[in-house]
Order: C-alpha cells, then structure tokens, then sequence
C-alpha cells in the first residue's frame, strides 16, 4: 500500500503484529526530535510540552473516540494498573473482576493485583477449544455480582475479533464496567470506542501502529467519566496551564490527559508523532480492507498446500484481526527455520506459528515465497535441526 514508505529489512516480515516496521516518516520525527535536544537542550521543552496532547485528533480517528478522549502516555500494563486503580471500586455486592484465559499474561497479572489488593477474585471465561471464545461464554460471564470485564479486541494468540460493541451494551445493561485491550486492532482494523460506550481501552504503539520498539502506549476513557479523579496521580495529568504553580494540590487535566503520570519520552513519542502521518495518507477502512484481503489470499494458501497446519483464525472476516495463526506441534521449530531462511514469523507458546501480513507493506508475493518455503520445510523435516536451539531464540 505504501511500502516505499518503510525502511523494509532483506527478507519477508510477517512480524508487524509484534514490532511494526520503521516508517520514513517516524525516522525524521525521531532525528528532529534529537536535534532539538542537542541545539535548544532544556529550551525544547516548548515544543515537547503538550506533545502528547497535540497527537490526540490524530489518534482518537483510529479508535473512533473524541480527541479529548485519548492521550498517548505509559505502556499497556503501566496504563492498565493506573485505569484499575480508579475504575475499579468492588463493594459487598459487586466485586469481581473477569477476564479470559486467552488474555496476554501481563493484563492478568495487573487484574490479579487488584483483585488480591481488595481481597476479591478474578474470574476468568475459559475457551472450548483452547484458541476462540464464544459469544455465549463472554456474555454468561456478565452476572450481577461482576464489577469490571477486561477483554482483548483481538485474541494475541488466534487472532479472533471479539465484538466489543456487543460486549459494551451488556455491560451498561448489567452496570459493569468494560474495559478493552486494543493492542493487537490498533492500526489494524476500525474501532468506534465512544459510540460503542466501552468505559476504558487501553493499546500499544509499537505493533500496528509502528512507532518504534518500546514507543509510548496509548488511553481512552469515554467522557461519561471525566468527572472522575484519577486514583493515581501525578503532575503530568494535572491541568497543564496551571502545572508550573507548582501548587501542593492536584487539579487534573479535563479528559484522558488526566491519567499521565510522569514526564514522557519524548523520543518515544516522536517515532507516533512519525507514523501517524502515514495514517493519515490511507483510510483505516482501506488499511482494513487491504488487511483481509491479505490474511483471506494467505489462508487460501495453507489450505491449499499446507494441509499439516490447522489454521486457529477465524474464517469469518468480521471475527478476524490482523493476522493469521496456525497450529502446529513444531510450531516453535518452524518458526526458527523460516527465520534461518529470512522470514520473520513469530511463536506463541505452545504450539502456534503467527504471520501478520500487514496492510502497509506486505504483499500476495511475499505470502506465495512465506508458503512455498514452509512446504519444503514439512516436506524435508528441515526443522528438526533446530531442536537444539529452541531455548537460544525467542
Ligand atoms: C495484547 C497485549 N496486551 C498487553 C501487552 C503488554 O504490553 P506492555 O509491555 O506495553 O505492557 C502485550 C504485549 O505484546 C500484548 O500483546
């Protein structure tokens, strides 16, 4: 789509979902941005305060919200403590926390830390098949005595898209409150936050999004609860026009600004202020389009030449992220293979190979070698030789 715009490594990337590649444009936000440090030093700061709010209208079209609504700050797990910390209040009655077992580890270990801190119980929906979750199951979930529901837009393993928008009535129906992982859609695929009613999501901007390894996270919490205070305070959510009074006190930001902590990388920040000008060049409904009509030409590939590897993605394009798992008992093996010959897929424990053929910069090509490759890989056991380095590689 528009692959001249980013810095392509020699070989096939299928790993988008996991780091995004370097875009052009992220580069000279990054440069620019360290040239500021060494000509102005401490003088940048009037440029680099507020640089997070300015990205805001930008950001706030790719989880369809308000500007007002987001604010690019912290990471995903850092985020998630500081949004638990306020929204969730458990009481006698309405105590619990949900969430699946399908969730990336980490948000688990955030949930379970205010569970034990109040003394409560994350309940967690378990899938049928160990890759999906039904619709059934997440709803049966939403009982009475539920305070909060976490749950991924996108399952990081399968790929399944969960229909948050379905979700976020029954949680209103039932007074829980939802919040959303969008990590794995963010970039990705469309997402309308605000009219959907999710209470809080939280997302990275390292995969899809393509701002650079360990690049600032993001927030939205819906306007419904800007009259809340965040529980977690500190001077970068204080109301910016007044912050250098340096009054003992804190005032907060209006919106989803209020939930900054601390003074962020403004580096870190530079590489979104970068790739957010190559959102702004294509439509995310063409980033989605283009995204499924990737993931649908791959699965037609396995199925067609690869009969050993069950595909855990759903078929159905409206329950599809952005990419496509298969499992495989060598799962791990073959991911170090195709590495060894230049394709980069990843693993996840214990048994899927996971390709994203991102929107941006993969093409039908690139999929064609990506399967070719895997078939001589079945065909002659080539795999197999890596057995001794599982432990070395991730
Ligand atoms: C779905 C999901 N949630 C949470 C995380 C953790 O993110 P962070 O390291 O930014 O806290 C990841 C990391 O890849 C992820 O994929």
């Amino acid at each position: 789509m528009l692959r001249e715009d980013f810095i392509y490594p020699e070989g096939i990337y299928l790993d988008g979902n996991s780091l995004g590649l370097a875009s052009r444009s992220s580069i000279k936000t990054i440069e620019n941005r360290l040239k500021e440090w060494q000509t102005l030093a401490v003088n940048g700061w009037a440029s680099w305060f507020g640089l997070s709010e300015s990205l805001s209208t930008d950001l706030a079209q790719l989880v369809g919200a308000m500007p007002e609504e987001v604010i690019t700050t912290g990471s995903i797990t850092t985020n998630l403590h500081a949004l638990l910390a306020t929204f969730y209040k458990p009481t006698d009655t309405k105590k619990y926390i949900v969430a699946t077992t399908l969730d990336f580890p980490s948000d688990l270990y955030a949930l379970q830390s205010w569970t034990q801190h109040y003394g409560t119980e994350l309940r967690l929906i378990s899938s049928r098949d160990k890759y999906t979750l039904t619709d059934e199951d997440i709803e049966e979930a939403f009982q009475d005595d539920v305070a909060l529901i976490l749950l991924p837009t996108v399952l990081y393993g399968s790929g399944q898209l969960l229909d948050i928008k379905r979700y976020a009535k029954r949680a209103q129906e039932k007074n829980i409150i939802l919040g959303v992982d969008a990590a794995h859609s963010i970039g990705a695929l469309p997402h309308d936050f605000h009219d959907w009613n999710a209470d809080f999501a939280v997302w990275c901007s390292y995969k899809y999004l393509n701002a650079g390894p360990g690049a600032c996270g993001g927030i939205f919490v819906h306007e419904k609860h800007f009259h809340r205070i965040p529980a977690l305070k500190g001077w970068w959510g204080h109301q910016k026009h007044t912050v250098f009074e340096m009054r003992p006190y804190f005032t907060h930001e209006p919106g989803a600004a209020a939930y900054q902590i601390s003074t962020p990388s403004i580096l870190a920040l530079a590489g979104l202020e970068g790739s957010l000008k190559e959102f702004k060049k294509v439509n995310i409904l063409d980033i989605r389009k283009r995204s499924l009509e990737l993931t649908t030409y791959l699965m037609e590939l396995i199925d067609q030449h690869l009969p050993e590897l069950e595909i855990v993605t759903p078929r159905n394009e409206e329950r599809r992220g952005g990419h496509v798992s298969v499992r495989h008992a060598h799962a791990h093996l073959l991911s170090l293979a195709l590495r060894a010959r230049n394709i980069v897929p990843d693993y996840r424990s214990p048994d899927i190979l996971r390709m994203a053929p991102v929107a941006f910069y993969n093409t039908k090509l690139e999929l064609d070698e990506t399967v070719r490759v895997l078939r001589e890989l079945l065909d002659n056991q080539g795999y197999m030789k890596f057995q001794d380095n599982v432990t070395d590689v991730v």
